[in-house]
């Protein structure tokens, strides 16, 4: 049932219409502010934001389609996301949301009657150390109970406002349960900007695009940064979303390239289940970030940074938002940063619920207000980024690191860590640990080492770096975090003894499932075919034949997708196959072939209607393994 009566849509969007000056790129960002008011895209919005954007009315619903955040049908006064990553299951989520929705009886991802509420399931939400947790309105509850379940569900019946429920409830806690060098001695506001502007170096003229035609002083304002550069290659700082990317080689490409209007982007996206500690980075340290950022503008010659944040972070928009304004009255964000001429500032920009978005090209699109589609891989985002300008790239972790690598040196930093993993990695805990949290260790750390911190050391398993990264078992706990031996984006979700890591592989598959975007065949088939092999197992019917099959199929997806959500998606498998053999071998139901399905009983409603039952169409079990 829709809110009655509406508001017009169209009086909604006009003041955000005319702030966006009216840009195609604005799409998205206005999407999502139609679906927090309205709780879903009404077509009269679309129509408007075709119209006053000048995109096609198709592009405007391609758009809402792709994100799992935005809808066309209306998802109720209170619209609940439950988080549903494997640690929330183990901490009973599903049991809690069946609990919820009988409470507030309603059927799972519809509306109630009244329109009053949904209750829906989402990837992870990056609270992986105080779940289970949901969203309600866009805003986190946190370690979910029955009893807290029950509260929310007479809160809602009773139609008390947000605005009156109990604070805790919205409780985020920043746990932050071992400090090294970045947590300990945190680059104080300015501090890194300052060493920068001080070294100098070579003057990077700016573009004539980039200036306004008064502006011809700034040609020569840019107080080079190529200093700041020649500390960076020193320091070895190597990016922190992935890849292990040499940051100081990234941020080279950008400065030498040959036009203007280059951007520097944070991804925030943290999309990864059970990965937490870029969420903890920007609510302690977000001015290291900030700093980082605008280095990296000073290094590379951009004036303009974007700050691409997941929606799960929404809440901590305003607080963001705070922080740069703060910045910008502190003189270390704007047009004249701390009296040197330098220009640099920096928006923020939401995500809608898709993964692949923190893929960066995919990212990149969004921000251009289109679907999150992956683009090819070449040009590379440094040489034809943003609106097919130079941009840099990074992670949220990689610019604070880059902040203290100007504070402190390159050399400094550079004595930290592994001789090809500098520094240090910040490390999210979650699972059957005593103290989960968020953990900064020297790369080269045991496994067994974090595992001993956190109260862990009885694990069977653990996944490292999320469900595209490695499933460790207890003979790789002697191994090394560190790009020598065990790259991570510093994700560990901990199994401990009785867990059944069945239940891990059955949920890393539905979520890469659910989260390709479709564009390439090996992914878009192979994500489905994995998770109904899966189920298969769950039901019994699992086979060496289908394992054999599951491999194949791993490994047209490893060598055949386009980008590296569809190259990793098998991996947590292949993990699963080699070192937890026992996990499939007891939910093989037989050594033999039996098809998932009854193929012979599927037909028997045609033999109905059509009224035919011809002996000789009839299969035998034979007939059907062959
Ligand atoms: C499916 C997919 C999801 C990704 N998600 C993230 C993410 O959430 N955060 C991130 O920093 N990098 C993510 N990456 C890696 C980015 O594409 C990119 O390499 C990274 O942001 C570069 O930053 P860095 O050099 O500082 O590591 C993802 C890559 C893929 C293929
Ligand atoms: S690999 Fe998957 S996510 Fe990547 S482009 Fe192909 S379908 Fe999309």
């Amino acid at each position: 049932m829709l809110p009655n009566p509406m508001p017009p849509a169209r009086d909604f969007l006009e003041p955000l219409l005319d702030r966006a000056g009216r840009s195609p790129h604005a799409l998205l960002q206005l999407l999502i502010a139609v679906q927090h008011h309205y709780h879903f895209i009404p077509s009269e919005a679309m129509e408007v934001l075709a119209a006053e954007l000048g995109v096609a009315p198709l592009r405007v619903k391609g758009v809402v389609s792709f994100y799992s955040f935005l809808s066309d049908a209306f998802q109720g006064e209170v619209v609940i996301h439950v988080s549903d990553n494997i640690v929330d299951r183990m901490q009973g989520s599903r049991e809690l949301a069946a609990h919820l929705c009988d409470l507030l009886d309603v059927p799972l991802g519809q509306v109630r009657e009244d329109g009053r509420v949904s209750v829906h399931f989402t990837s992870d939400i990056g609270l992986g150390d105080q779940g289970p947790a949901a969203l309600v309105n866009y805003l986190p509850v946190t370690r979910l109970t029955r009893e807290r379940v029950e509260a929310l569900a007479r809160l809602i019946n009773a139609r008390t406002p947000l605005a009156q429920w109990p604070p805790e409830f919205f409780r985020v806690e920043s746990i932050i349960r071992r400090s090294d060098v970045i947590f300990r001695h945190p680059v104080p506001p300015g501090a890194g900007l300052k060493a920068s502007l001080e070294r100098g170096g070579e003057i990077l003229p700016a573009w004539e695009e980039d200036l306004a035609p008064s502006d011809a002083r700034r040609h020569h304002l840019d107080k080079g940064g190529a200093e700041t550069l020649k500390e960076l290659y020193k320091s070895e700082l190597r990016g922190r979303g992935g890849a292990g990317f040499k940051t100081a080689i990234k941020w080279e490409s950008v400065r030498s390239g040959k036009t203007g209007g280059r951007t520097v982007l944070c991804n925030a996206d943290e999309g990864e289940p059970g990965t937490f500690k870029d969420r903890v980075l920007l609510a302690e340290f977000p001015d290291m970030v900030f700093e980082g950022m605008t280095l990296c503008g000073h290094v590379v010659g951009a004036k303009k940074g974007i700050l691409y944040l997941r929606q799960e972070y929404f809440y901590l928009l305003p607080r963001l938002e705070a922080v740069l304004a703060r910045r910008r009255e502190a003189g270390l964000l704007g047009r004249d940063i701390l009296g040197s001429g330098l220009e640099f500032d920096i928006e923020i920009h939401l995500g809608a619920g898709a993964y692949i978005c923190g893929m960066e090209s995919a990212m990149i699109k969004s921000i251009e207000g289109r679907r999150g589609v992956p683009r090819q891989r070449w040009p590379l985002p440094v040489h034809q980024g943003l609106f097919r300008r130079p941009t840099v790239v990074n992670n949220v972790e990689t610019f604070a690191k880059a902040a203290v690598v100007s504070h402190r040196g390159g050399a400094w930093f550079a004595s930290i860590g592994t001789p090809q993993s500098t520094g240090t990695k910040l490390f999210a805990v979650s699972g059957d640990v005593e103290r989960p949290g968020v953990y900064e260790y020297p790369w080269g750390v045991t496994v067994r080492e974090v595992l001993r911190d956190c109260g862990g050391l009885d694990a069977i398993g653990v996944q490292l770096g999320g469900p595209s990264g490695t499933l460790l078992n207890t003979e790789a706990f002697d191994r090394t975090v560190c790009f020598e031996d065990l790259p991570s984006v510093g994700t560990m979700m901990v199994f401990g003894p009785g867990r059944d890591l069945f239940e891990a592989a059955r949920n890393f598959a539905a979520f890469f499932r659910h989260e390709s975007c479709g564009l390439c065949t090996p992914c878009r088939i192979g994500t489905t075919l994995l998770e109904n092999y899966v189920s298969k197992f769950a039901r019994g019917f699992g086979s060496p034949v289908d394992l054999e099959e599951m491999k194949g199929i791993a490994r047209t997806m490893r060598t055949m997708s386009h980008c590296g959500l569809g190259q990793t998606a098998s991996q947590h498998l292949t993990d699963s196959f080699e070192r937890f053999p026992a996990v499939w071998e007891a939910r093989m139901g037989t050594r033999d072939f039996v098809p998932a399905f009854d193929l012979d009983g599927a037909l028997e409603e045609a033999r109905a209607l059509t009224g035919r039952t011809d002996q000789e169409a009839h299969l035998t079990p034979a007939e059907v393994r062959a």
